[in-house]
């Protein structure tokens, strides 16, 4: 078998960090304790992308739905973000840029600024770009970009008729990046979530029976096998 390096690199991936809330429940342990493995797993995954030289990694980390759930759960997630945004996650070694997906007006003013603070330190870094949504939903994504650019129609510096797929691309919180070639969902769940809306137009989808606390890099090499097994027997002409 070929290393999967070979056929990782150049790839865009999105990951939903799916299953910590049943892997705790299985354990007997409170949905947190879940989200506690399921942000090491972040950690691995992401080092490991990195290693096999994917330029663009995103993780959805927080929808605009998850706010339905218990405060104290979601305090616990927040918590979690501020503590590996903190110092569990060495992207500078690593060379990794760290950009925040979402609207992040409605978090915790220190969390804000954290946020704020590693998008600048790391924006010079060339080895990967991480995406983190937080606070992200496609829809919402959408219609902030179509707002922007009714906007400028409303300025008269825009024509409704000479708006293009581009133009939204660029006013998209992925701006200038590549589209996903494949979204990943562990946990055997088969749906997008109001995850890349825009930019899943044309993404694989791959779905794995493992919960995301027991993802190991070895399924991601299997994830990217599976999408290369796909691209090989569909692509092209
Ligand atoms: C979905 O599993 C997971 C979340 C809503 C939270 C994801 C958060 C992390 C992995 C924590 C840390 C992340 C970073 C970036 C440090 P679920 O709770 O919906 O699982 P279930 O479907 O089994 O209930």
């Amino acid at each position: 078998m070929a290393h999967p390096k070979e056929f990782a690199e150049g790839l865009s991936i999105g990951i939903i960090m799916d299953g910590n809330g049943r892997w705790a429940k299985k354990r007997g342990l409170p949905r947190t304790a879940g989200h506690a493995a399921g942000a090491e797993t972040f950690r691995t995954i992401a080092y490991r992308c990195r290693d096999l030289g994917i330029p663009y990694l995103t993780v959805y980390a927080f929808s605009t739905e998850n706010w339905k759930r218990p405060l104290e759960e979601v305090s616990a997630i927040m918590k979690l973000f501020g503590e590996y945004l903190l110092k569990g996650f060495n992207y500078k070694d690593r060379n990794i840029r760290i950009k925040f997906l979402g609207d992040r007006a409605a978090l915790d003013a220190k969390l804000q600024k954290l946020m704020n603070e590693l998008e600048e330190d790391s924006a010079a870094k060339t080895g990967m770009t991480l995406n983190i949504a937080v606070n992200y939903g496609g829809r919402p994504e959408i219609v902030r970009a179509a707002r922007q650019l009714a906007q400028q129609v409303a300025e008269g510096t825009l024509k409704p008729e000479d708006i293009t797929e581009e133009m939204m691309s660029d006013h998209m919180y992925t701006a200038g990046q590549k589209d996903p070639d494949f979204i990943l969902r562990p946990s055997g769940e088969k749906r997008l979530s109001n995850f890349m809306l825009w930019q899943a137009a044309y993404a694989e989808l791959v779905e794995m029976d493992v919960l995301w606390p027991d993802f190991t890099r070895a399924d991601l090499d299997t994830a990217i096998e599976e999408f290369n097994h796909r691209s090989r027997r569909f692509g092209g002409i």
